[in-house]
């Protein structure tokens, strides 16, 4: 196994490793430098549903596919796992948001317990765009200026549940007018790493957040400034996705975004996600 480290402020490559036949000791080795680059990137794997739920599943207990996904589809033969994806067979999509721009998030953090990790696989890639960004909020901490960091240490946001990355109404929830009437958890702004013991921001998604106990419009401008700060292109990493890929975050402490692409192409990715815990 080779690991190299990418030129950014997190993400590295690792190379001689068929996930298919990963055991417990590489996965000892593959946690190791998961914490250390909170993204890591796997080229050229074959997975099937079933071998994707083996590999992320030496991480932790999966989360069951989220009730509010499209399409379960019966070749995944009940495995937790699901597709991010833009094809529609059958007049249904197989999966999950479509071809449109996803905003930076952490994934599934208006749950009380977020995933600690999320794994993709590409399975079919669009000739172009379809990008992943990941950046790393340990870094937006750290550089974070003092009267921001004294304006949000020891608050907590709320996390709204209603709305996809792309900005769709999820199954089940309506549209949501107030930030403050979202559904969701409400989490700490910064939040301690459990293995490492890292702090790092700590935001979801910035549409419908909403920082507990400040009046809408203080909420807003300082969510924004915030936001603002963690787009900095200093704390990312973007991934051009090729067939075969697979990709491994730390949702603990890496926000993520997705670039459009062409809806006439087909993008195809299968993701599982590890089960967390509650952040503090
Ligand atoms: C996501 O935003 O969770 C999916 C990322 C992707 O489609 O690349």
């Amino acid at each position: 196994m080779k690991i190299a480290r990418m030129d950014a402020a997190l993400g590295a490559e690792v190379g001689g490793v068929d996930l298919a036949r990963t055991d417990a000791l590489d996965a000892g080795a593959l946690r190791r430098a998961w914490l250390d680059r909170g993204v890591l990137l796997f080229r050229g794997q074959a997975m099937t549903p079933g071998g994707l739920a083996r590999f992320s599943g030496l991480f932790g207990p999966l989360e069951p596919p989220p009730a509010s996904e499209a399409g379960t589809r019966e070749e995944l033969g009940g495995q937790p796992v699901w597709y991010i994806s833009n094809v529609v067979e059958d007049g249904k999509p197989i999966g999950s948001l479509g071809s449109g721009e996803a905003e930076w998030h952490t994934d599934m953090s208006y749950l009380p317990e977020p995933p600690t990790a999320s794994v993709l696989f590409a399975r079919e890639t669009p000739a172009e765009g379809g990008d992943t960004g990941f950046a790393d909020m340990e870094a937006a901490w750290e550089t974070l200026d003092g009267t921001l960091r004294a304006a949000v240490a020891g608050r907590a946001i709320h996390h709204d549940g209603s709305t996809t990355s792309v900005g769709e109404t999820r199954r089940g929830h309506e549209a949501v007018g107030d930030a403050r009437a979202a559904p969701g958890a409400v989490h700490p702004a910064v939040r301690t790493h459990p293995e490492t013991g890292r702090r790092s921001l700590y935001l979801g998604r910035r549409r419908n957040a909403h920082v507990v106990g400040l009046p809408l419009d203080e909420s807003e401008a300082l969510l924004d400034r915030l936001w603002e700060h963690c787009r900095d292109p200093a704390f990312a990493w973007t991934h051009a996705w090729r067939a075969g890929d697979v990709v491994m975050w730390d949702n603990r402490r890496v926000i993520h975004r997705r670039d459009p692409f062409d809806p006439a192409s087909r993008r195809v990715m299968l993701r599982a996600q590890v089960r967390g815990d509650r952040p503090f």
